[in-house]
């Protein structure tokens, strides 16, 4: 009994924590799922659960998986982020990537351009992108991250739409001028990976890029001394396959020293920018 008492608060718990982060009140998540603001009220309370049929909308709407619902597993990296990013400081501090000013470059805003950051952080490159007269939507799968990012977005006077989402679960389904991601790809399995870029390229516009960066395996480097558990690095060239139709202006591999955890190692990282160009 008290199993199943713990099981429906947490469930209701993960449901306000999703709704908050995507900035909807009681009402506006009641209207969307079509049930009285009352029923989510006492979800979130722990009075009730959600009908079966009401979970699997639940977790289209916050694009997390059913199991993420019941369970709050599958999510190894948020706590790990979450502890990193829970702190006054920002963890990754201000500066830029380096492909931040790539998409500068390539694609200034002489026209209204949206840009999706996956796996934003803290924000400092969607809050840079922001701040340059981009339209920036901008996602990660910790919340702390999340606050953070609306918060540096506020204090610098611009807005980032901004919310929480699992890269393997979260789908487009609007268009994109610019797709960027820096230091996350690892968190993708190899079998979703088809399927995932196959969405980007598709939201995508004509003449947009999408723009990332992954951790590659190489044979000469052993794994880093703090490596997480359930990361998935990728293939050398892997990325750039998956552009093999588009235009790929950038498409580079890079080993670096790296002293997280204070002792020296080494990095593979492979860089593509692509284009989609239309056939006509
Ligand atoms: C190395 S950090 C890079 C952050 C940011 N892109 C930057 O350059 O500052 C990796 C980020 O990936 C996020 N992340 C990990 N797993 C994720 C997932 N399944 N979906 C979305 N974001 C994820 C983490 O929360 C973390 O913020």
């Amino acid at each position: 009994m008290w199993g199943w008492m713990k099981l429906k608060n947490e469930i209701g718990k993960r449901i306000a924590q999703l709704r908050k982060s995507f900035g909807m009140n009681q009402e506006e998540l009641a209207e969307k799922l079509n049930v009285t603001f009352q029923a989510v009220s006492k979800w979130e309370t722990g009075a009730s659960y959600p009908d079966i049929e009401l979970l699997s909308l639940i977790s289209e709407c916050f694009h997390v998986s059913v199991d993420y619902l019941l369970k709050g597993n599958g999510f190894k990296s948020k706590a790990y982020y979450n502890q990193k990013y829970d702190q006054e400081d920002y963890y990754w501090g201000f500066q830029p990537s380096v492909m931040c000013h790539k998409v500068l470059q390539h694609m200034p805003t002489v026209k209204h351009l949206r840009l999706l950051d996956i796996g934003c952080g803290e924000g400092k490159d969607a809050v840079f992108f922001a701040r340059n007269g981009y339209d920036v939507t901008a996602f990660d799968l910790s919340e702390t991250g999340i606050e953070k990012t609306k918060k540096l977005a506020e204090r610098c006077g611009v807005y980032v739409n901004a919310f929480m989402a699992d890269v393997n679960t979260f789908r487009l389904n609007t268009e994109f001028d610019i797709i960027y991601s820096n230091g996350v790809l690892h968190y993708i399995p190899p079998q979703l990976r088809e399927e995932i870029f196959a969405n980007y390229k598709n939201f995508t516009a004509e003449n947009g890029i999408n723009i990332l960066s992954a951790f590659v395996k190489k044979p000469f480097i052993g794994p880093a001394p703090d490596s997480e558990k359930y990361t998935y690095e990728w293939l050398s060239g892997e990325l750039f396959m998956l552009y093999h139709d588009w235009r790929i202006d950038i498409c580079e591999e890079t080993i670096f020293d790296c002293m997280s955890s204070g002792v020296p190692h080494k990095h593979g990282i492979n860089r593509v920018m692509a284009k989609k160009i239309s056939k006509n």
